[in-house]
Parts: C-alpha cells; structure tokens; sequence
C-alpha cells in the first residue's frame, strides 16, 4: 500500500476540479444542533428535530442535518472545510493515482467562487509504490541430501533447491519451499552421556571457629552415575567437579593474639639540664586481642636516660646567723647595766649558688635593739632543778647524767619596747649579755650546784 509520505513525494498534476452540487434545502424540518466540530465535520449536541433550518440557525454557533443525511452543516457562512487524507495508490506497483476532497460546509451564503454550500470539491494525484511489478521465478532442481542431523539413531536430512531458474524479478518469489526433509537412521547404538546423581549430604566442618588462620569449610560430594557414561560407544564424563565445599556458618569467631604496634617516637628529653628520662611506648593493636585471645606479652613502654650535658643551676643557701655583735649606742659610750637602749647586728652567708641558680632570699643582716646587760653584777636567785640531762658518755663506761640548779639574776623592769623613729612604731628591745648574778652560797657554790646519777643497765653500743 502506498503510504502517504511516499505519495505526498510525487508531484500533483493538475487536474480540472470536479463540483458537485447538492439540492438547495426550503424550508424542510432538520435536526438542530447546538455545535459545529471543525476537526471532524460532526453535529454534536442534539437539540431536537422538527425545526426549520432558519430557526436552528438563528445561533451562527449551530448546525444542522437533514433527517436521512449524515452530512453536517455548520450554521455559520460557508467556507472551505479541509482537504481530506489522500486515499491509498490505485495500484500496488508501476503508476497509479489517488484522490482527495474537501466539502463548502456553512449556510446561508457561499464558499469562495460562488460554490453552493454542501458542494464537494475534489483533486487526484499521481502515484508510485514500486516502478515495476513482481514477476514469479522459478525452481532449480533439488540438491544431493545432507548428512543425517545425528550420529546415532534416528534423525533427520535437508535437501535444497535454488530459486533461479528463471530468478524472479520486481520482489516476486518462486512458488513452494526452497528445502525439505526425511528421516533418516544411521544405525548405530547412541553412546550414554554421564550425569550427575544429587549432591551427598554435606561433611563435618573442617574447624571450630571461624576467622582463624585457616578457612572452616563443609565438603559434599556426588557421583557421575545418574546415568554413569556408557564405554561403548565412550559417552561424555560428567562435566564439573565432583566436590564443593563452603564456608561453614554459625561458628564462634577464633580468639586473636594480640600484637604489639612499633614503637612510638621518643618523648622528648623532659629536663634542660642533667640527665632525664625519655619514653617510647607501643600498643598491643597489631592486632588488637580478640574473642579472648591473650593480650600481648611484654612492656608498653621502655625507657632511656637522656643526657642535656648541662649543669643544672644550684641555689645559694643561708649559713646560720652568726653572733649578735657587742650591744652598743654610737652618741652614748657606756650603756651597759643601764636602761638605755642600743643596737647589735648579725649577719649570715649565702652560700653554694652556681651555674645561675637563684640568689637567697632574705636579709643577709639582722639588727635589734637592746639593752646590755654584760656582766651586770645584779643580785640572783637559784633556780629550781633542770630536768636530768643525758647519758654521757653515751658508750663508755660507766655512763651519768647530772641536773643543776643555776644562779639567775633577776633582770630589771626595763621598757620591753622603744619607739626610736617618730611614726615607725614601736620595735621590741633585747636584753643582751649574761649579767653576773649574785646569790648565797649554796652547797658551797655560788654560780651552780650539779647533781650527777649514774645511768643503770646500759646496753653497750653496737652497729645497727
Ligand atoms: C660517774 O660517777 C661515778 C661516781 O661518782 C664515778 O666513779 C665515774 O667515774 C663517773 N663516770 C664518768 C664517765 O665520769
Ligand atoms: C616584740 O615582742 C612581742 C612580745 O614578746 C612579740 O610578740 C613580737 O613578735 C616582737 N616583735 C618583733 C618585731 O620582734
């Protein structure tokens, strides 16, 4: 069939237009309808019969047809509808034509050059689906048979025969099958191919965990006998292996060792000078213990001493005070025994700083006030016992201890505090030097009475 691409690639030949005329409609009833589908040329919305063609159209929105007629018309003015799709080619090979049309559809006026409405207008073109037309060819004869299709029993066999005498022409074919086929025996006995039987049930595994440094598998087997290949004629052995294995499931993971990671980098040398000590640590992740596998045996740390050769700075200290010196006033010679206060100092040492170590803190020097009471001949009075002292010798023989009573002079009621300055406060005064107290004599002493005790069951002295 022609399609209408193809006959649309054909030139149109002009052709005189064909005009038919229908007969011009009174008055007579119509059937109303309120619309007019251009698309289709269809009455839609039946609005009744029985009407006259001028009352339907007094809406220009309106169509009508006659009763009996399947013809639509539009009640708006006359126009063209559009051409029709072109109707199939004449013939199916060598040249031929086809026809379209279109139709004046509208009332109460004319299409363009005076056509009457309900006209049908035409136009025909030429066309071609295939230049020439098919010719018929005919059968060599048939060919020698083919092999069997099989090697063993029962088969079949082709022969062929060639479509060219004559061959055909125009797309045309010869009549009939180009091949046909027979049985055929070849009289032998067909060999039995092997086949699998089912699958065997599946083994015991071959480990407990899973994970391990060797793989847990199950194995099952089968046997080539379902059926087992014939030997003659030989049949084909099953193709495959006899035997799968898998990874068996459901296990406990296998513990894991742990494994010391390298060391770490050496910390740095925590002290600037002196010797320290630096670190490397390692950690048991190589890898880490699993499953209750053991944790790495060993340290985590190690340890090196790290040497700044450098000498570490040494802080002077304080030596101990020394003596007070002699109490006195400068603007005053004699002040001794008197209520008059003077000054002593004493001083100490720093000692042992180097390599920058820090300076003591503190006075090097002490002053007080005082009042000299050096050998001040005042009147005593003895006191009572000291507590026993010692042992002494402590690991010689016959070791005492001894007690006193001392002859003290009874100092006076001098201020204890001064103001020296106006509005530095007031600063304690010291009494300084041993007065030469006077007492009675006592037990024929004047200045002190010891009394002395051995010491009883003494331990002799041994190294510890
Ligand atoms: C301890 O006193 C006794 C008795 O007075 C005396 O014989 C002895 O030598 C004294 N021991 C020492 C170590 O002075
Ligand atoms: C002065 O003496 C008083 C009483 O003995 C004492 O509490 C105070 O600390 C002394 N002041 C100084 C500066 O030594």
């Amino acid at each position: 069939m022609p399609t209408r691409a193809q006959a649309h690639r054909l030139l149109l030949l002009p052709l005189p237009l064909l005009l038919l005329t229908l007969p011009a409609t009174g008055s007579d009833p119509v059937l109303c309808f309120t619309q007019y589908e251009e698309s289709t040329g269809k009455c839609k919305g039946l609005l009744g019969g029985g009407v006259s063609t001028e009352d339907c159209c007094l809406n220009a929105d309106y169509a009508f047809q006659e009763p009996g007629s399947k013809l639509c018309m539009a009640c708006r003015l006359p126009q063209w509808s559009p051409w029709s799709e072109w109707a199939p080619c004449s013939v199916t090979c060598t040249e031929g034509s086809q026809l379209r049309h279109r139709r004046c559809i509208g009332w109460g006026g004319q299409c363009p050059e005076k056509v009457e409405p309900g006209t049908l207008q035409w136009q025909l073109q030429a066309c071609e689906d295939k230049p020439c037309c098919p010719e018929m060819g005919g059968w060599s004869n048939w060919g020698p048979w083919a092999s069997c299709s099989v090697t063993c029993s029962k088969g079949t066999r082709i022969r062929r025969r060639a479509c060219d005498r004559p061959t055909p022409k125009c797309g045309g074919h010869c009549p009939g099958e180009a091949q046909e086929s027979e049985a055929c025996d070849t009289k032998q006995v067909c060999p039995t191919h092997g086949a699998w039987a089912a699958w065997g049930p599946w083994g015991p595994c071959s480990g407990t965990c899973h994970n391990g440094p060797k793989a847990s598998e199950e194995r099952r087997s089968r046997t080539c006998s379902a059926p087992e290949p014939s030997t003659q004629p030989p049949g084909n052995p099953c193709p495959g292996s006899s035997s799968e294995q898998r990874a068996c499931t459901g296990l406990p993971p296998c513990p894991v060792a742990g494994g010391w990671g390298p060391w770490g980098a050496v910390s740095p040398c925590p002290v600037t000078c002196g010797l320290g000590q630096t670190q490397e640590q390692r950690t048991c992740d190589r890898p880490v213990p699993q499953h209750g596998g053991p944790f790495c045996v060993g340290d985590a740390t190690r340890t090196h001493i790290c040497n700044t050769a450098m000498h570490c700075p040494v802080n002077g200290e304080w030596e101990l005070w020394g003596e007070w010196s002699t109490c006195i006033r400068r603007s005053i010679k004699h002040i001794s025994c008197q209520e008059i206060p003077g000054q002593q100092t004493r001083s100490r040492l720093c000692k042992g700083r180097k390599f920058d170590g820090q300076r003591c803190r503190g006075e090097q020097q002490d002053i007080r006030h005082c009042y000299n009471i050096q050998r001040c001949p005042w009147k005593g009075s003895w006191s009572e016992w000291s507590t026993w002292g010692l042992c002494m010798p402590p690991c010689g023989p016959n070791p005492n201890r001894t007690r006193q009573r001392l002859c003290k002079a009874t100092l006076p009621k001098f201020l204890p505090t001064v103001t020296m300055v106006e509005g530095q406060g007031e600063k304690n005064v010291t009494f300084w030097g041993k007065p030469s107290a006077l007492c009675d004599v006592l037990q024929g002493q004047k200045v002190v009475v010891e009394e002395k005790r051995p010491c009883l069951h003494v331990s002799p002295c041994e190294e510890p």
